[in-house]
């Protein structure tokens, strides 16, 4: 993991700085996957577990991507844990200002429910991660224009 605010890419920030806005991350060891979410899941009381993928082989790669690329939020936490590749998650921190998180393998990052935020591939273009839900309501992204305008 490795975050920064977006307009100060010098300074980087550690975990305990992004807990104070709500971001959760922790390394957790992949080969222990099951044993780690499980943990995970009993502190948090989450319930469902699937795995996302994308890489150039995802059919309609570009338009996952450009749903995920808009700034959103959902009404449950957006936990993800990456078992492979990396990507970028962008975030709000309390001054709405954009906080940079590059994940990587092995990296666990939990968004607060109600942050807005979007994700990006990497040059790489690919991750697989496990992601965590409480359940599968209030997953329905709102876009952030979404809420300033009726079209
Ligand atoms: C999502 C991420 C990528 O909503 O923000 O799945
Ligand atoms: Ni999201």
């Amino acid at each position: 993991m490795r975050a920064f605010l977006l307009d100060q890419p010098a300074s980087t920030l550690d975990a305990d700085q992004l807990r104070q806005f709500g971001v959760l991350h922790e390394r957790l060891a992949v080969a222990e996957r099951a044993s780690e979410l499980a943990r995970i899941k009993r502190q948090h009381g989450y319930k469902d577990e699937d795995e996302v993928s994308l890489s150039t082989d995802t059919p309609n790669l570009e338009a996952i991507c450009a749903k995920f690329d808009k700034e959103h939020f959902h009404s449950l936490d957006e936990v993800r844990f990456v078992v492979e590749g990396e990507g970028i998650f962008d975030v709000r921190d309390k001054s709405d200002r954009w906080v940079r998180i590059f994940v990587e393998e092995g990296d666990l990052i939990i968004i607060p429910a109600n942050t807005y935020h979007r994700f990006m591939l990497t040059e790489m273009k690919k991750i697989r991660c496990a992601r965590l839900f409480l359940n599968q309501d209030g997953w329905t992204p709102l876009y952030r224009k979404a809420l300033a305008s009726t079209t």
